[in-house]
């Protein structure tokens, strides 16, 4: 029998600096390594800036597998794990999954992006050839509750984002911000947020990425004036905003080229949206510089939702029934491989049989051998139906016992 488990960082146990020490660098060869050492059949890898997690089936857990190989992925003691990982199984795995697809755990509640990176998530998998017939259908049932409940309780309708949340702050830190310089780092899906808050608001600002040509392309659908990147890199002191939202793997934002702006300028408000930060935290000393990042802009969006508790019971009490629904889903995965195997073993016997009357009665009338061969069919099929559709309730009920004992009757083996 294989168990579901979630083993998981998340922004709920750990700060977005502790967090980001968990994340695994290379998606490919943590699936390799997972392959190899975790003792996980299948797994689904979900990484995000509020959250590390694996979602595993195994017939046989051994969580500091799972602990060890995560740790050699991430460079870390396994000592790291003790306040900020968390492991669960079978129904806590439903129940934490469909918190994701509702939107009911992200820090926005309800907010939709985790649903695309849900998605994402299971396709890498498969890519892999990580999940199987457990995750790909547990992950399946679980986007689509989650879509209903969205629907149905309306806790996506008119949430904040982190990027429309960064652009308030900004609007009530800085006085006068329409007469302000405003530069936007990123053009991924952050600063996309970010870009369509400033929009909707009316306030120009420049746009910068790498290459001019993303820059461009970024401007030409959602907004803002391209700009050179080496040329801001070396000039911060012209911009009197900056939102950064990169993937960047080191500090794009340096203490050095701020307090050189600085000396040239009397404040500068930086909202760094990253996870992994792309601004250096000690820029927040230097004098005249407002700094917030993700952990601070999540705080307020948190703050700002609780309104919205209505919507987030009624999700709550629905997730509670499903939980159960799609309990009952997995539960049989467990059966049909015996039914299956049961159906087969039967018919290899009734085709056996009938090629042997059929030889004996010297018949070769294709009519008649049907009418024959429809005959064994019906007879097999009318004695073997009711306990094979009984075994599959008795599964879905969580009864073992009759499992076992139908797989000794009919002496099926477990492949795995
Ligand atoms: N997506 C969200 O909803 C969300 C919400 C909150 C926070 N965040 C955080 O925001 C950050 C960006 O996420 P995203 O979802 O927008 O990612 P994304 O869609 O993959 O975009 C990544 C951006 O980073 C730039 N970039 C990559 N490597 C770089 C480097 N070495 N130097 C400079 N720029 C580099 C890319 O520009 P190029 O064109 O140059 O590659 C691109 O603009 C992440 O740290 C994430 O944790 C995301």
């Amino acid at each position: 029998m294989s168990d579901i488990i979630n083993a998981r960082v998340t922004f709920r146990n750990s700060p977005i600096h502790i967090l980001e020490k968990f994340t695994f660098k290379d998606i490919d060869s943590a699936y390799e390594s997972f392959r190899n050492h975790s003792g996980l059949k299948e797994l689904v890898i979900l990484q995000t800036c509020n959250r590390v997690e694996i979602f595993g089936s195994t017939n046989n857990l051994d969580v500091s597998k799972i602990k060890k190989t995560w740790a050699s992925l991430a460079g870390l003691e396994e000592v790291a794990f003790d306040n900020n990982f968390e492991i669960v199984d079978d129904t806590a795995v439903c129940e934490h999954l469909l918190r994701l697809t509702t939107g009911l755990d992200s820090m926005v509640v309800g907010e939709e992006q985790i649903l695309g990176q849900i998605r994402d998530a299971v396709g890498i998998a498969k890519e892999m050839k990580m999940s199987g017939e457990y995750l790909n259908t547990l992950f399946d049932k679980a986007v689509k509750i989650g879509t209903r409940v969205r629907n149905s309780t309306g806790i996506n309708k008119g949430t904040i984002s982190v990027g429309s949340m960064a652009v308030k702050l900004a609007e009530e830190n800085i006085d006068d911000l329409k007469s302000k310089k405003i530069l936007l780092i990123g053009t991924g899906e952050a600063a996309t947020l970010v870009a369509k808050s400033l929009q909707k608001r009316g306030y120009s600002f420049y746009v910068t990425s790498r290459t001019m040509e993303r820059s461009q392309a970024f401007a030409e659908t959602v907004g803002g004036k391209p700009i050179n990147f080496e040329e801001i890199i070396r000039a911060f002191s012209n911009y009197d905003v900056l939102f950064v939202a990169t993937v960047a793997p080191y500090f794009l934002v340096t203490f050095d080229r701020i307090k050189e702006a600085m000396e040239r300028k009397s404040g500068m408000m930086i909202l760094d949206l990253s996870n992994p930060r792309t601004v250096d935290e000690k820029v927040a000393t230097i004098r005249g510089i407002k700094m917030m990042n993700l952990d601070q802009i999540a705080e307020m969006v948190d703050k700002n939702m609780r309104y919205r508790s209505n919507q987030k019971n009624n999700a709550e009490k629905i997730i509670s029934e499903e939980i159960q629904v799609l309990e009952a889903q997995m539960r049989r995965l467990e059966v049909e491989p015996v039914v299956k195997e049961i159906f087969k073993d039967i018919d290899t016997r009734r085709t056996k049989e009938l090629e042997k009357a059929l030889r004996m009665l010297g018949e070769t009338d294709a009519s008649k051998v049907k009418i024959i061969d429809d005959l064994t069919k019906a007879v097999v099929e009318g004695i073997i139906s009711t306990p094979m559709n009984n075994l599959r309730k008795a599964s879905e009920q969580a009864d073992a016992d009759l499992l076992k004992a139908a797989s000794k009757l009919f002496d099926y083996k477990n492949k795995d």
